[in-house]
């Protein structure tokens, strides 16, 4: 199991964006999206779409839903669950909490 990794301040991200953390910098098979949702909170999710290659990062968050920017694919931001066609398998999630301001993430981990 993969050690929590520090990404720095989470206000650095704002509501309904998401950053990229390269899958070299931190061990993972894919690239891990950080969305902040419009809930307020944050998810971890393998960057990829399991459709064929998009990124997610660069998709539309809608409510705790991304939603993929070249088909339109949704995947569930709690669980990878895809909840759109024509994506019928998931993304990974990864567990990602917030320390006294900072965004911890835990790669390889379920949230
Ligand atoms: S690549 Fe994401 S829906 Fe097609």
């Amino acid at each position: 199991m993969s050690d929590a990794i520090n990404l720095g301040p989470a206000a650095e991200i704002e509501e309904g964006e998401a950053r990229v953390v390269p899958s070299e910098e931190i061990g993972t098979d894919d690239d891990v999206t950080i969305f902040h949702a419009e809930d307020g909170s944050f998810y971890a999710l393998d960057d990829t779409c399991t459709h064929e290659t998009a990124s997610l990062a660069d998709g539309w968050i809608e409510g705790t839903e991304i939603e993929c920017p070249l088909h339109s694919a949704r995947f569930c931001l709690k669980t990878g669950e895809a909840t759109c066609m024509p994506a019928t398998v998931g993304v990974r999630p990864h567990k990602v909490e917030v320390v006294d301001g900072d965004l911890v993430l835990y790669p390889n981990q379920a949230p």
